[in-house]
């Protein structure tokens, strides 16, 4: 069993966009610059979001942090994203999903530019997506191909089942590993809490994506001998045996399966790191007008 190792890829990527933005800066070209959006003080949202500030500061982009509270209303916060829409020097924004009740994310994502939609949510771009044009990928599906990429996973005409069907993972990574690319050409299968025999399905994945956000859900009488399990769930749980009283768990019961695959994500340091790797790639991407 190989590791799918997230956190080591996510490293090696940041070294090269580092390395890209100085040579960019050398030759006259502009600093990245990322801005995001953050809503209220949810714990996790606030967590990530200082992670991608962080991360922009490293690979000597610019960032911009837009805090609002969570009383904000739509039309304020449309507001403040026509503002980054038309500022020149910002070349990727991101709002931090999930937003208040009160407020319609889907209204909020078509409201960003799609030349500035660095997370790919943007119906323009997912359409893009689709359609195999040059487009920003969502961060979390294109850290997934580019974890499968690196470790030469072979994808072409493989069963590859997809469990969970979420607008930021499920459904486009069903979408990017049956593409005619690689990674991809897989037989996708998507699955859902409708799917019947889902036992029966995920036994014939060569590769298995599991993004439900249900602890520990995949065990070992789910999966085949050597099958390739990408994990892309976390749960925060309480654990009296870590020092901040808490510990992360994947959708897959890893001790259950580690001995029936080829290779697997370990959760946390999987496709989580990756994310934040392929955000900044994009505002690289958009930065040196590579898209749009
Ligand atoms: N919430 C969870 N994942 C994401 C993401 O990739 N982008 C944004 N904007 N919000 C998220």
């Amino acid at each position: 069993m190989i590791l799918l190792d997230g956190k080591k890829i996510a490293k090696d990527i940041k070294g090269e966009i580092a390395i890209k933005v100085t040579q960019l800066k050398a030759t006259g070209g502009k600093t990245p610059h990322l801005a995001a959006i953050l809503v209220g003080d949810d714990g996790a949202s606030e967590t990530y979001v200082s992670a991608k500030v962080k991360a922009c500061e490293k690979v000597g982009f610019k960032s911009t942090l837009i805090r609002l509270k969570d009383n904000v209303s739509e039309q304020e916060l449309v507001k403040e994203i026509h503002k980054v829409n038309n500022t020149l020097d910002i070349d990727g924004l991101i709002v931090q999903l999930p937003l208040p009740n009160h407020i319609d994310e889907m209204r909020i994502t078509e409201a960003i530019l799609p030349s500035k939609d660095v997370d790919g949510f943007h119906p323009t771009n997912i359409g893009r997506m689709i359609l195999n044009l040059p487009t920003y990928l969502p961060a979390t599906p294109a850290g997934i191909l580019e974890l499968l990429k690196r470790y030469n996973v072979e994808t072409s005409g493989k069963n590859c089942v997809v469990i969970g069907r979420s607008h930021i993972v499920g459904f486009p990574i069903s979408i990017l590993m049956g593409r005619n690319n690689n990674p991809g050409n897989c037989t996708v299968t998507l699955t859902h809490s409708r799917t019947q025999n889902l036992n029966e399905i995920t036994k014939t994945a060569d590769i298995l994506i599991v993004a439900l956000g249900k602890a520990e859900f995949v065990t070992s009488e789910m999966v085949k001998e050597g099958v390739c399990i990408v994990d892309v769930g976390i749960t925060r749980i309480e654990s009296d045996k870590t020092k901040s009283g808490w510990k992360l768990l994947g959708d897959v019961a890893f001790d259950s399966v580690k001995d029936r695959c080829s290779f697997i994500t370990p959760v946390p340091g999987g496709v989580g790191p990756m994310t934040i790797a392929m955000l900044l790639k994009n505002t690289l991407m958009s930065a040196k007008r590579a898209v749009y």
